[in-house]
């Protein structure tokens, strides 16, 4: 019998819901909240809210577009954490009523672990490349910055991770300091493209080991552009995309610099980057530039797999589901959850 998974994902300020049949990935809808963008950045109170309003809506859209009915659903899988636990709390009880109603099991998902997990969404008609295990997985999203060794689906092993802020928290406040609207991230991305990225200099972090900062940048762009400013009140205006390309440039080195180091470590030659920081163009030109050199597989994924979406919670419960790893109406969602 077809194994038919349907995916929530309610960890922030995405509402989305997959289908994933025996595998392959039938729809994936995601409903984005503008609410926040007034604020430059998310607020955990409105986003449960909209997550309410959304959900119904979003996994009947997930259902129509898939061209099945719910009747064929034969597993639900959501994720458990991290994230804020106001937004998990919809996803979770979504899960728990439609599981009951409909007398299929659940499946507990972890976010990270589904971010990872996103190398392996199949698309009919479409090649997809996955890497081979073991691989190391850089993950860097808006709250994690993680170097991931991966020894099997459910077998991985932190062996780097940021001791402050993550790199897309790194991109967004950055952003926020020019002036850039909430997630700046893709901002930076768009400015930076035709810019100098070796317009201006910031110090990297002396970090020990394969560990990240980013909180030093970002208070050494805040006080840079607060300086400039002084001498000439149009600075940020006149200099934008240079700056969008420079901050840009160094957040790329040091995310580099330190997977270069654990490729030399481990030996590994199969290469991934996951999370929403992967969708950046630069990034993922200065990956393919260091496989080339190097002689590593690099695997990037579709760009819409990259930020938070249901069909990454889809694959990782559909393989969850194939082991039989199954919860309880007792299940509590968790907003810190290692990977
Ligand atoms: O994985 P994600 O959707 O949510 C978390 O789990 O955090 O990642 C969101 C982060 C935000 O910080 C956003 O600015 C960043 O990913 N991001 C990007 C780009 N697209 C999304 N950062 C740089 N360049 C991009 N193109
Ligand atoms: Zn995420």
């Amino acid at each position: 019998m077809s194994k038919i998974i349907l995916g929530i994902e309610s960890s922030c300020d995405d509402t989305s819901a997959a289908i994933i049949k025996d595998g392959y990935l039938l729809s994936n809808i995601i409903a984005n909240q503008e609410v926040h963008k007034a604020y430059g950045g998310v607020v955990p109170e409105l986003a449960s809210r909209a997550h309410q309003q959304n959900i119904i809506p979003v996994v009947d859209r997930a259902i129509k577009q898939a061209g099945i009915n719910k009747e064929d659903i034969t597993g639900i899988a959501f994720t458990r954490g991290p994230g804020l636990l106001g937004s998990l709390l919809v996803g979770t009880s979504f899960a728990k009523g439609f599981a009951l109603v409909n007398n299929i099991p659940m499946v507990e998902v972890n976010h990270l672990q589904a971010h990872v997990l996103a190398h392996f969404i199949k698309e009919h008609d479409k090649e997809n490349k996955q890497p081979k295990f073991p691989f190391l997985c850089l993950l860097v999203s808006g709250g994690h910055t993680q170097i991931i060794k991966v020894n099997d689906y459910f077998d991985m092993e932190i062996i780097g991770q940021t001791i402050d802020d993550a790199a897309g928290e790194a991109f967004d406040k950055c952003a926020k300091t020019i002036g850039l609207p909430y997630p700046g991230g893709p901002l930076i991305d768009k400015y930076a493209k035709e810019a100098n990225p070796q317009a201006f200099h910031f110090n990297r972090p002396k970090i020990k080991d394969l560990d990240y900062s980013f909180s030093g940048l970002k208070t050494a762009f805040m006080y840079f552009v607060r300086d400039r400013i002084k001498e000439n009140p149009d600075f940020v205006k006149d200099n934008r995309d240079d700056l969008c390309a420079s901050i840009q440039f160094t957040i790329i080195d040091i995310l580099l610099d330190k997977l270069k180091k654990a490729i030399k470590q481990t030996g590994i030659k199969e290469i991934a980057v996951a999370g929403g920081v992967s969708a950046n163009s630069g990034l993922r030109k200065a990956m393919y530039d260091l496989g080339d050199k190097q002689k590593l597989n690099v695997y990037f994924p579709e760009f819409k797999f990259t930020t938070d979406n249901a069909a990454m919670i889809a694959i990782t419960g559909y393989y969850k589901y194939l082991k039989g790893e199954f919860v309880g109406q007792d299940i509590t969602p968790l907003a810190r959850m290692p990977i």
